[in-house]
């Protein structure tokens, strides 16, 4: 057991689904996988075990933002030995090549948050994608007859800024930034870090020029695909 997760030791996989949403934890167990046994229930932030095509899949829930992303991301990693960590999140386009329920695999991280450059003393750093699971989810998005956008995100501290800013994010749209979401670049930098391997799998909920949003059907069905992209990585 550690602070915020009570497995017992063996029972979370090497390879970890991480969806912001403790119910979609729940979701993706009782729909995808074989066998799911939940093995955690700390502050609601469920976590499940089973198997996937007969091979053992963990998913649990992280939360919003840094912060709390990475509390689950240095458990599983320090504390249960995860060897492969993969979020399934949604997100905020921010370019007119970007639509809602595109699937975003995000190649690098921009953040606007301290926790990177504090882990740097104050110098800045490139959270960047396993390039092997880069590889492997183009490959298995194509087998699925299903197109991945790849690029920079940024992963952003807000999500309400203040009404009297009229476009928060141009700067990052002129460096070539495709999306906004609250939690990559914490995941790219712990990974590095401690030598696990990170993707990100974002699809593309609401657009920030046009104001479209995905209706709720429409969300599953985009966030059904991308996690099973997703699951194409255990192969
Ligand atoms: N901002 C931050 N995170 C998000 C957004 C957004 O607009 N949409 C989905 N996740």
């Amino acid at each position: 057991m550690s602070i915020h997760i009570e497995a017992k030791p063996g029972e979370i996989a090497d390879f970890v689904l991480l969806p912001g949403d403790p119910l979609r934890a729940k979701f993706i167990a009782e729909n995808l996988l074989d066998n799911a046994v939940c093995y955690s229930q700390v502050r609601g932030m469920l976590g499940f075990t089973g198997t996937y095509k007969g091979k053992r899949v963990s998913v649990q829930g992280t939360g919003m933002g840094l912060p709390s992303h990475l509390i689950y991301v240095n458990e599983l990693i320090s504390d249960y030995g995860a060897k492969t960590l993969v979020r399934i999140g949604t997100c905020g386009g921010m370019r007119d090549d970007i639509k809602v329920r595109d699937v975003i695999m995000a190649v690098s991280a921009s953040t606007d948050s301290s926790i990177i450059s504090r882990a740097v003393n104050g110098m800045s750093y490139a959270p960047t994608a396993s390039f092997d699971l880069l590889l492997k989810a183009a490959e298995g998005a194509k087998k699925l007859g299903l197109t991945l956008k790849a690029g920079n995100v940024l992963s952003s501290d807000i999500f309400y800024h203040d009404v009297e800013i009229t476009d928060p994010y141009a700067v990052w749209r002129k460096f070539g930034v495709l999306a906004v979401e609250m939690e990559t670049a914490g995941l790219y930098m712990q990974s590095s870090r401690f030598n696990v391997q990170a993707l990100s799998l974002l699809t593309v909920s609401d657009h920030l020029i046009t104001g479209e949003h995905c209706f709720p059907s429409e969300r599953q069905t985009a966030f059904m695909d991308m996690v099973k992209v997703a699951l194409t990585l255990l192969d």
